[in-house]
């Protein structure tokens, strides 16, 4: 551990969701220790703030270019001090090499807090290694902070369920980031001064970057028309969908995913629908014979070659893009069709009409304030939910605390622990 006057955090990240939930955090660290050193008046060193050592590892979790090192570079994130270098298997299989090769870094590096964010195998992972870890005789362990505490979805069928219940059980610190989040840890009786309402630190992303996002060229590449629209089509910009799909109960069932597919062939007739797909979708696309779904943007994804109006009745299935493209083509959508937790809440923050192709969320917020509508997975349910948010007029109530400001409320609320700590 550090000395009286500096504190070592380490910041942990994997998949795709944590970077921009960590990104704020780690600049809000920057930012701490600039006006840290920065003259404040007094020559007591015993009133200096703390000077804060950020050591940032990546699971590996996630690995590709387009899943990872593009949003280092989207979201100014320093390159990983470590690098675990895990990559895909099962749940048990990565979750426990994270959890050995984890275990190394924590002992030489010996933190005195943890940053663990959102729900993914990375995030559960090295909160359980950090629990029991023990630095000396004593059994010295750091803090650990689980931002994007509180949320669930009551489904256990969710990986990511099971993740967020542990990892809030062996938090030190929870961060929460909407009203259930409360409720629901105190259901569970996790002591009140644990427990800290910060906002979210995904929204802090999304307005730090969202005038960059807006310049990126993303829209012309796509054939969509220039940027400067609102929400659809102004500015001659084409009326357009955007849909995301990677939830395994969404896609690792031929049925379901048939379903889905169907169920949107309504709106594929109306617009074009912009499809960046994850990897692990790609992959069952191609398993299923599920290809007649889909053209590329110069035609037909496999197959014969298609008539071109019926090229225009098909899901335009992209790679996977980067935070800037992503956050500059969901910006300017019609409606975003999704089964992502993250992208609920950006549709909300930015107004647009949002359809979740699942039973349930996990954030009640955006759904009872904002944008957010649930249509389940049935075709009738998403052809429903889909007429009524392209009619619908986008709402614009952004949820408490959602000001771009969480992931300074954090480290003040970091700072004061760990000085706590120390002077027992
Ligand atoms: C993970 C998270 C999920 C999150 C999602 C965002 C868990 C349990 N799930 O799911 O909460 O919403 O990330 O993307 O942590 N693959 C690649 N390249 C990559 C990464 C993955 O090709 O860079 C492929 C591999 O075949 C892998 C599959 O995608 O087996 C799934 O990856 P994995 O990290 O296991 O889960 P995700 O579905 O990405």
């Amino acid at each position: 551990m550090e000395t009286s006057k500096s504190a070592k955090i380490m910041t942990i990240v994997g998949a795709r969701p944590n970077f921009m939930k960590a990104a704020p955090i780690i600049a809000a660290i920057r930012t701490y220790n600039e006006r840290s050193a920065a003259p404040h008046g007094s020559n007591d060193p015993g009133n200096s703030p703390l000077i804060l050592h950020n050591v940032l590892v990546h699971t590996g979790q996630h690995y590709d270019e387009a899943m990872s090192d593009r949003f280092f570079a989207d979201l100014n994130i320093p390159k990983p001090d470590v690098h675990l270098g895990v990559g895909s298997g099962s749940h048990a299989a990565q979750t426990a090499e994270i959890m050995k090769r984890f275990e190394e870094v924590l002992l030489r590096e010996r933190p005195d807090l943890l940053i663990v964010v959102g729900d993914v195998n990375s995030t559960v992972a090295c909160a359980l290694v950090a629990s029991k870890i023990s630095f000396d005789a004593d059994g010295a362990r750091p803090l650990i902070a689980h931002v994007e505490a509180g949320l669930r979805s009551f489904d256990r069928c969710m990986p990511e369920e099971i993740n967020r219940i542990v990892t809030d059980h062996l938090a030190n610190l929870l961060f929460v980031t909407e009203e259930s989040g409360l409720v629901n840890l105190r259901q569970e009786g996790i002591p009140e001064q644990k427990v800290h309402f910060v906002g979210n630190t995904m929204i802090d992303s999304l307005l730090a970057f969202k005038h960059k996002a807006d310049q990126s060229p993303i829209l012309n590449t796509l054939g969509l028309g220039g940027n400067g629209s609102q929400h659809g089509s102004a500015n001659g910009a084409t009326r357009y969908a955007l849909l995301t799909l990677h939830r395994p109960s969404n896609v690792d069932q031929r049925e379901t995913f048939l379903n889905i597919l169907e169920g949107l062939e309504e709106l594929s007739s109306l617009c074009p629908v912009i499809f960046p797909a994850h990897p692990r979708t790609q992959k069952r696309i191609a398993e299923f014979g599920l290809d007649r779904f889909f053209s590329t943007r110069n035609g037909c994804q496999g197959g014969e070659k298609p008539k071109s109006t019926e090229v225009n009745r098909r899901i335009r299935m992209v790679e996977p893009l980067g935070y800037l493209d992503f956050m500059c083509l969901m910006g300017h959508a019609a409606v975003v069709i999704t089964d992502s937790g993250g992208i609920q809440e950006e549709t909300t923050c930015l107004g647009i009409p949002c359809v979740t192709v699942r039973e349930n969320t996990e954030r009640p917020i955006t759904v009872q304030v904002g944008t957010n509508v649930l249509a389940g997975t049935s075709k009738e349910g998403i052809r429903r939910a889909t007429r009524q948010q392209l009619e619908s007029k986008p709402a614009r109530a952004v949820p408490e605390a959602w000001d771009g400001r969480s992931a300074e409320r954090i480290l003040n609320v970091i700072c004061c622990q760990i000085e706590k700590r120390r002077s027992v």
